[in-house]
């Protein structure tokens, strides 16, 4: 048999646990709140957490978009991805003075220039500024050469502007390459 007394101290029971859970519950989320706050007052740190943890698939994005853009840079000044055929117009103007048959004329023949030792070809009077260069003639070598001769050895009697296009140079360079073999 229940009783209001009894009733009353059932509720009450009841209510104060359940008064009890919300407390427990609103101070446990407080705390939580707090120790979130805690993590994340750390200035830059926390900043930065914050900036990747976001946006995070954006910055990514901008990151690869960067790399893809420096990789065509390269990608259009590779040596050794000239077009032959284009080369051997441009060679037009190096005919005056080169031969590709063996021949010297006012330039050494050119004939296996790529990878050739820098001023080898017998019987040739090379000035003396090209012959203390010393090193070979590799791609990157001649790109540099073909730019500016002037400039990559001072002092050298190859009277010959260059070629300002790094596109040209790219093409003739394949076109000395073919008969480099
Ligand atoms: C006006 C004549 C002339 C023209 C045009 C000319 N050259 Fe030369 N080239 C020379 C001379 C002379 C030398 C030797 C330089 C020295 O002894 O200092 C030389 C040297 C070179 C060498 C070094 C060869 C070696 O044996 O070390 C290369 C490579 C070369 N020329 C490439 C070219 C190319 C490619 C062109 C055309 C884009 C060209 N030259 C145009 C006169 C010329």
């Amino acid at each position: 048999m229940f009783n209001t007394m009894t009733l009353t101290k059932a509720a009450g029971a009841l209510l104060g646990s359940l008064l009890f859970f919300l407390l427990m519950a609103w101070a446990s989320s407080a705390l939580y709140t707090v120790g979130e706050a805690e993590d994340h007052s750390g200035g830059e740190h926390a900043q930065a957490d914050m900036m990747s943890a976001a946006p995070g698939g954006l910055l990514d994005a901008q990151e690869e978009g960067g790399n893809a853009g420096a990789e065509e840079q390269v990608a259009t000044v590779e040596l050794g991805t000239g077009d032959a055929a284009k080369g051997a117009k441009i060679f037009g103007k190096c005919k005056a003075c080169h031969s590709l048959e063996g021949k010297n004329g006012v330039g050494p023949h050119l004939d296996g220039v790529v990878n050739r030792a820098v001023a080898s070809v017998d019987g040739f009077g090379y000035s003396d500024a090209i012959k203390a260069h010393g090193g070979e003639w590799t791609l990157e070598a001649l790109n540099e050469w073909l730019a500016n001769p002037k400039d990559y050895i001072p002092g050298n009697k190859m009277s010959f502007a260059g070629l300002k296009k790094a596109e040209d140079r790219n093409d003739v360079i394949a076109y000395l390459q073919e008969h480099s073999n």
